[in-house]
């Protein structure tokens, strides 16, 4: 019975409709109000201290979205939601009523802090995004593509903000492909206390890898995974574009303040 209810919830329906679209999106424009429905409701999301220690950019134009994900847009027209965390509003705040030297403690904790509250909400605006119809990615390309020009491309203040997490959104012509790539919850999940993974547990979860990605076996893989480990989880980053996310994130003193 309550299986039954469970399979009719509404909420849940959407979250198992849920998948990522590779950029694969057609023509059709993500009308303003739907922009505006969907980041509402991601902000609904927890949020520390209740500060919205984020912003959000929204880029439309195919040639700057081209730009700044390096030519993964493809040209192609989307809605990009650029979640960035954002101190300088609170630090605005305080210059307002005079608290000149006020600078934000404990930067470290900080960081965790806005990553969790920016990651809520990105996600809480996949899920809305997705109760409208509207697919979408979350993608990280801020990190990979040459994050100076993109804050730059963006005007965003070099110090106290950063961007994290991307959600592009739009209509996907193509069947709703289920979600794969997600390990059983049983390996997953622990009650009051962690187990670590027995042999035979990792055994069976490279058995499941193998299930869900067949076609990365091979006569030169053997499994799935090794697929993963010779091809897949490699250096992403050149050098001079992981100095220059290293620079940007130094400069930014969300992490430290630097010497
Ligand atoms: C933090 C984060 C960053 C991601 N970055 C990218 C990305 O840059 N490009 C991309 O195609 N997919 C990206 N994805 C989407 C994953 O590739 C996707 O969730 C995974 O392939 C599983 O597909 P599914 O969501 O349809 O189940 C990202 C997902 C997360 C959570």
């Amino acid at each position: 019975m309550r299986r039954q209810n469970v399979m009719e919830n509404e909420t849940l329906k959407t979250l198992e409709s849920l998948r990522s679209v590779h950029w694969n999106f057609n023509e059709k424009p993500v009308s303003r109000e739907d922009i505006e429905t969907i980041v509402q409701h991601s902000m609904k999301a927890a949020n520390s201290d209740n500060l919205t220690d984020y912003s959000v950019i929204v880029v439309t134009d195919p040639e700057v979205l081209n730009t700044i994900t390096g030519g993964e847009s493809q040209g192609k027209a989307a809605t990009c939601l650029v979640y960035a965390i954002d101190q300088t509003r609170i630090l605005r705040c305080a210059k307002a009523l005079g608290y000149d030297q006020y600078q934000p403690l404990h930067r470290l904790y900080n960081f965790f802090i806005m990553l969790g509250d920016v990651f809520a909400a990105a996600q809480t605006a996949v899920v809305a995004a997705k109760a409208l119809g509207i697919d979408s990615l979350m993608t990280n390309f801020s990190h990979r593509h040459h994050p100076k020009e993109i804050m730059k491309l963006l005007n965003l203040p070099e110090e106290y903000c950063f961007p994290v997490i991307q959600v592009v959104l739009g209509y996907s012509d193509r069947d709703p492909k289920q979600t794969r790539g997600r390990l059983p919850m049983k390996h997953v999940l622990h009650y009051d206390q962690y187990q670590p993974a027995s042999e035979a547990e990792v055994q069976a979860m490279i058995e499941e890898m193998d299930q869900v990605y067949p076609e990365y076996i091979s006569d030169q893989y053997k499994h799935a995974l090794d697929w993963y480990f010779n091809e897949w989880f490699i250096e992403w980053y050149d050098e001079p574009t992981y100095r220059e996310l290293y620079e940007c994130l130094r400069n930014s003193k969300l992490v430290y303040e630097p010497d």
